[in-house]
């Protein structure tokens, strides 16, 4: 897929911006704080309905305006689809279709596909475990969308079981009616949590060998890079779940699993006021060789490791239905030694479509000559 056109009025530092694009490579050129990342920010946000810098939509509203709005018309296969979405601080957005409005804006999830490598990601590989869970949920709703229904449900209920462990926990004692609403609560925590859960297990187990293989291609002569979801269920969960080539993870048993998990877990809980066990405890483990890379891999590593998340991300979703996805990289090649420059240059020239920054022409290898722009104060011209 590609984008054809990006407009965007009041977003970040635009007041107006009308942008044709074309499939291949297309390198956006201009100082620092231009707003550069400001657009393919935008295009993101079409894409996950979030963006990569900030976890509130308030900051993206231009100063002084009411609201924002991002139009993309996007082209896959030969169909294209305009997705349209207003962004207002502190209420809900609103996304039209083809200039006819959607239910929730979640709907439009699925239409673009982006994937972003940016500086913010040396967060995945040194930042906290929320962070990769972060990840790991993103490239789940890239993948299919109604993931972000299933994570919305589960924040939900992870939320009221909480607020009831508090208060339950507070009167102490046994409290026949709080014991039997946990018991309702336990339920719903399994049931949409094991969905989570299994999903996010296959996604390891399909994304682990891509990120092993891009690693190896960007860092040939470093310790080799594997990943492992780690999960708070910990001996219990069955065997091979979220490996390469294991089983694969089913809803319904993790549900069974999560249950009896809950209830052993209840005292604890109680005493503490939160919840346990479930998905929103889990972590994606990152090891290099035998090391974890948080807290022991290099500058140099972590970049890496870091890239190869993305650039086995990239080809986890070009490889399945849905539409090859767009590839966005903010700003990353100055950061790269030669090898690695040639190695991201090489995947990105393969790419359908692929939106490159930088703040000087030097940093963008020379293979990568495809439409150039120029981005300066306010506007954004084709050279
Ligand atoms: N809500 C907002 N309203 C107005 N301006 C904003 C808003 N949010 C960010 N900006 C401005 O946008 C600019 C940053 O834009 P952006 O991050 O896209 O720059 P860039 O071209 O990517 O720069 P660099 O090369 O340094 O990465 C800053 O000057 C910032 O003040
Ligand atoms: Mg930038």
């Amino acid at each position: 897929m590609y984008i054809r056109h990006l407009q965007v009025t009041d977003f970040r530092s635009w007041d107006h911006v009308d942008v044709p694009l074309e499939p291949g490579p297309t390198v956006l050129v201009g100082q620092n704080g231009r707003g550069k990342t400001n657009l393919l920010e935008a295009i993101g946000y079409v894409a996950t309905l979030s963006s990569h810098r900030v976890a509130t939509d308030a900051p993206l509203v231009r100063q002084g305006c009411e609201r924002a709005l991002v139009r993309t018309a996007v082209v896959n296969e030969d169909r294209e689809l305009t997705v349209e979405l207003e962004i207002a601080a502190g209420r809900a957005n609103r996304a039209r279709v083809n200039r006819g409005a959607v239910g929730r804006p979640r709907d439009v999830l699925g239409i673009l596909r982006t994937v972003l490598f940016s500086p913010e990601d040396l967060a995945l590989v040194r930042g906290d475990p929320g962070e990769r869970r972060k990840f790991l949920d993103e490239l789940l709703v890239q993948r299919a969308p109604r993931y972000a229904g299933v994570r919305s449900d589960y924040d939900k209920v992870l939320k009221q079981r909480n607020a009831l462990l508090k208060s339950a926990g507070k009167k102490r004692g046994d409290d026949p009616y709080a014991a039997s609403t946990l018991d309702v609560w336990d339920d719903h925590l399994a049931k949409a949590g094991a969905q989570l859960l299994a999903a996010r297990l296959n996604l390891v187990a399909d994304l682990a060998p891509h990120t092993g293989e891009a690693y190896a291609g960007v860092a040939p002569d470093s310790r080799p890079a594997r990943i492992a979801y780690r999960s708070s269920l910990g001996e219990a969960l069955p065997e091979g779940y979220g490996e390469p080539g294991g089983e694969r993870a089913d809803p319904e048993r993790l549900a069974e699993v999560l249950r009896v998990a809950l209830g052993e877990s209840r005292a604890a809980e109680l005493e503490r006021g939160v919840s346990l066990v479930g998905p929103h405890r889990d972590e994606l483990d990152l090891v290099l060789g035998d090391t974890p890379a948080k807290g022991y891999a290099s500058h140099g590593e972590s970049w890496s490791f870091a890239l190869a998340l993305r650039l086995g991300s990239y080809e986890l979703l070009r490889g399945e239905a849905g539409g090859e996805p767009v590839l966005m990289l903010d700003d990353v090649f100055a950061e790269l030694d030669k090898r690695r420059r040639a190695r991201l240059a090489e995947v990105a020239l393969g790419a359908e479509q692929v939106l490159v920054t930088a703040a000087v022409d030097e940093d963008v290898p020379a293979e990568l000559t495809g439409v150039r722009f120029a981005v300066a104060e306010g506007e954004v011209t084709r050279d």
